[in-house]
């Protein structure tokens, strides 16, 4: 199939679906596949908006846990599709359930009260103990109300998979280092430190986005030397020295804002995933000069691609026909749901 016969299927079988299909995606998708989607946002948008999408099918352009929070979120009558099931957030998976439940057990071993918060870039598994154990998931956006909110309520918090954030938003909260601790994992957390655990207030996983990690201070120094002037914002899955020597920091939507409210002739150094950055770079061409500190794409979001969204569509026109299951169709276990949709919406009331 050629380009342009991919596109036009794509917008044949849209059509034809109507108003029983809504094509999402996230910021980090490539144009050729957000040209296809009715709604793109940053992880909270998308959350928020596809709670109250009514359709019948929702196919979601992003990586896995975007989509199985969609279809925790959304109504018992819509089904939710990701064009490239094995799409994973290699952050996501850094935090295995088994390891979590050992060391929530390690936490409170001693009745002290200690509240699990997992950014929703986290598995449905994790996503299940924190809602179970009355923790609340949060997104690059809002992770400094819900740690705020979860600080209040206990004597400590764990908050996973991202120490990056975590410790970013532990600056703007102005929680001392040494009130912070981040966890050992090795050996089944048996090398966890206790002592220095039960004195902290943050408690960090140390999973990382190895996106967001490519980014350094010499990069920023090199485009200051180089664009006198230029205005640098990064998202907060960077290393908080990062944090600290840019401009701004914020999410997808923030940094997409940023832009749109800087003055005309301005130069940004962006470091985020390639494909927000270059798509705001044309958006704003002959504005703005928008360049990316550096280079650094995302392979699990790229999993996606015009092909993969065609070949869901198709399978999704087949299913709808004849009744039968797509491979594409997320599905959410039984024994996980309760407590996971539990943790997501606990996170859209706090932050209603
Ligand atoms: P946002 O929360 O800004 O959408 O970011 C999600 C993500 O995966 C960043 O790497
Ligand atoms: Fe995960 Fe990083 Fe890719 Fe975001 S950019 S989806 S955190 S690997």
């Amino acid at each position: 199939m050629s380009n342009s016969e991919r596109y036009d299927t794509i917008e044949r079988l849209r059509g034809r679906f109507g108003a029983d299909l809504k094509i999402v995606g996230h910021h980090y998708q490539a144009d050729e596949v957000i040209a296809h989607c009715d709604l793109r946002g940053d992880s909270l948008e998308l959350a928020r908006r596809c709670s109250l999408i009514d359709s019948r099918y929702i196919v979601f352009c992003g990586v896995y846990f975007m989509a199985e929070s969609a279809a925790l979120l959304a109504g018992p009558d819509v089904r939710v599709f990701l064009p490239e099931p094995s799409a994973e957030c290699s952050m996501a998976l850094m935090s295995p359930p088994k390891l979590v439940r050992r060391v929530m057990d390690l936490l409170t071993r001693e009745r002290r009260k200690v509240i699990p918060v997992a950014y929703v870039n986290s598995t449905l598994g994790v996503k299940a103990i924190v809602g179970a154990m009355g923790g609340a998931v949060c997104t690059s956006a809002n992770a400094r109300i819900v740690l705020e909110w979860a600080l209040d309520k206990a004597d400590a918090v764990l908050f996973l998979p991202d120490k990056n954030l975590g410790h970013n938003i532990g600056d703007l909260l102005g929680i001392p280092p040494g009130e912070r601790h981040e966890v050992r994992l090795r050996r089944e957390a048996e090398e966890l430190d206790l002592e220095a655990a039960d004195k902290a207030r943050l408690l960090l996983w140390p999973g990382f986005c190895s996106i967001h990690t490519r980014f350094n201070t010499r990069q920023i120094l090199r485009v200051r030397a180089e664009h006198p002037g230029v205005k640098v914002v990064v998202h907060p899955e960077c290393v908080p020295e990062v944090v600290k020597a840019a401009d701004a920091a914020g999410s997808t939507s923030f940094i997409i804002r940023y832009a749109e409210e800087a003055p005309a002739g301005s130069t940004l150094a962006i470091g985020t995933e390639i494909n927000l950055v270059e798509r705001l770079a044309a958006e704003h061409a002959g504005r703005l000069n928008i360049l990316p500190l550096v280079e650094s794409a995302c392979t699990h979001m790229a999993q996606t691609t015009e092909e993969t969204l065609c070949a869901a569509l198709e399978s999704l026109d087949e299913t709808d026909r004849t009744g039968g299951v797509s491979p594409y169709q997320v599905s959410i276990g039984m024994e996980e749901k309760v407590s996971a949709t539990d943790a997501l919406e606990r996170m859209l009331d706090i932050c209603r």
